[in-house]
């Protein structure tokens, strides 16, 4: 009663809420067929929707064809819709190439919020905090050290340490999913990242999105979804391989995840037997490479191109890690004793939360957001991005000011940790938070506490921050010379 109402959609239930056209949700005009689905076409989109939210607010519309999206840029306004409503919008929209790449919605990040999706949900957090308990530390550890000893090896060459970021990130999950480490020039490891990369790359193209729009094409031949379905079935042969090992022993071993997902669907109570099976555990152990890997890597290469900006900040860290760990590496439970640190990897979150637009939502019933009325079905876009841009929290908001965060409760830089959502929030939280938390504290102290990062001498600019948005927001590739400090070993 006395909300407010989302453009057409909510025509019909103008009958009965006493809402007039001019309290409709705010947004851009658009085309009467396309709607406004030429914003959505921006190279730069969560920049460009958080443009539009100084226009027309922290809440506004967008239609494309016959769907309503509503675009929401504040952490005010996520929170009520991801956390305090989580009920309502804990769904996602079904499309037909989302099927397609989730095994029929049965993965973990697309699927919707069905009675499976929570059996799915709770079987892989239980796993993987089984598995994380036991030996997430150890891991992120091992893959550190190694990751000192390849940057070693350049001897202060100039390189661009993507891919080795990306190993590093991805031996962190393959050895928690399979218990295996794989080395940078294995041929397994780089056809799994390509087919992986290239699926979600695919799937975000015009191409393929035009085919959720405009059903009709689906009937006419089109190379790059033939390219797509192709990758989606090396994907599951790749994973396919990796479960049927697991799936072969008796005894599954629990001390990885997927031999604990397996013996998980095992032991399903006989009421949880129809809801589950092996596609489940196969589509959650994608999401899990997925979601663990480009965004830890993306992450790492932003914190080194921020601090080239930067490097006082640099050496702030280091002779913090310095001061207190007096020459031994890091626990994750130093966090607490280091605070220049952490304002870095809270600032970097902040610019640049890598999943920008985290994954669309959709309203499962009627609710509100902001005293907005919120049909059903509408989708809803958490522009993470936005939030942390948004200047009435945080001050000089593009400015790259770790710093802000020493000042928590009552100094001038403005915003505070509470303020940052990069995980999002509520049943659709990032599942794998607390295994990124972990990482990028582990993986930057050690790199911060063994090299100085610095631009190439024959560089003469500095890497470019505004980075290419896609499902994960990764800056342009840069050379970087990482030339080791003083050993410092006790
Ligand atoms: C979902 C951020 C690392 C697994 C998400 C979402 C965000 C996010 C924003 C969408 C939340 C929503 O829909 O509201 C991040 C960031 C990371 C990171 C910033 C690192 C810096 C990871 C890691 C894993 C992971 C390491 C796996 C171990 C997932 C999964 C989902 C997800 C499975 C889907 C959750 C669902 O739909 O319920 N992540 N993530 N993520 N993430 Fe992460």
């Amino acid at each position: 009663k006395g909300s407010k109402c989302v453009g057409d959609d909510s025509r019909f239930l103008d009958q009965f809420l006493p809402c007039s056209s001019s309290l409709s949700l705010p947004g851009p005009p658009g085309h009467f067929l396309i709607g406004n689905m030429m914003e959505l076409k921006h190279d730069h989109l969560p920049i460009h929707l958080t443009n539009l939210a100084q226009r027309y607010g922290s809440i506004y519309r967008l239609k494309c064809g016959t769907t309503t999206m509503v675009v929401l840029n504040s952490s005010e306004v996520i929170r009520e819709a991801l956390v305090k409503k989580w009920c309502d919008f804990a769904g996602r929209p079904i499309s037909y190439t989302g099927n397609i790449v989730s095994g029929g919605g049965c993965n973990i990040s697309l699927g919707d919020y069905t009675e499976k999706w929570k059996a799915q949900h709770r079987l892989v957090h239980s796993s993987l905090q089984r598995c994380c308990k036991k030996s997430l530390h150890d891991v992120i550890e091992r893959q550190a050290l190694h990751l000192l000893k390849v940057l070693m090896g350049y001897k202060g060459r100039a390189v661009d340490l993507s891919e080795d970021f990306t190993v590093a990130a991805s031996n962190v999950i393959t050895t928690l999913a399979f218990g295996i480490e794989y080395d940078k020039s294995s041929s397994e490891l780089q056809e799994l990242h390509r087919c992986l990369n290239e699926i979600v790359a695919l799937w975000g193209s015009a191409w393929i999105s035009a085919l959720d729009s405009f059903p009709l094409l689906r009937k006419l031949p089109n190379p790059v979804f033939a390219h797509l379905l192709k990758e989606v079935v090396r994907r599951d042969e790749i994973i396919g391989r990796h479960l049927n090992n697991y799936k072969s022993q008796d005894k599954k071993n629990q001390d990885v995840i997927t031999g604990s997902l397996l013996q998980g669907l095992d032991n399903q109570n006989t009421e949880d037997k129809a809801l589950l099976t092996d596609i489940h555990v196969h589509m959650a152990t994608v999401d899990l490479l997925i979601g663990g890997t480009e965004t830890t890597a993306a992450w790492l290469n932003w914190m080194v191109a921020f601090l080239l900006h930067r490097p006082e900040v640099q050496e702030l860290v280091y002779e913090e890690l310095c001061t207190v760990l007096e020459g031994r590496y890091p626990k994750y439970s130093d966090r607490h004793r280091l605070p220049v640190l952490c304002s870095l990897i809270s600032e970097v979150l902040r610019l640049r939360p890598v999943a920008p637009l985290a994954v669309p939502h959709r309203a499962i019933r009627d609710s509100s957001i902001a005293g907005y009325f919120i049909p059903k079905n509408t989708v809803i876009i958490p522009n993470l991005f936005g939030a942390h841009h948004d200047p009435e929290v945080w001050p000089d908001p593009y400015s790259f000011k770790p710093e802000r965060f020493l000042n928590e409760g009552g100094g001038s830089g403005g915003g505070s940790t509470r303020d940052l959502i990069p995980f999002g929030g509520g049943a659709r939280l990032c599942l794998g938070e607390s295994v990124a938390k972990m990482e990028l504290f582990l993986f930057s102290a050690y790199l911060l506490r063994d090299f100085q990062f610095l631009l190439p001498e024959s560089e003469t600019s500095l890497p470019d921050l505004r980075g290419v948005a896609s499902v994960v927001l990764k800056i342009k590739s840069y050379d970087v010379v990482a030339r080791p400090r003083p050993v410092t070993n006790p």
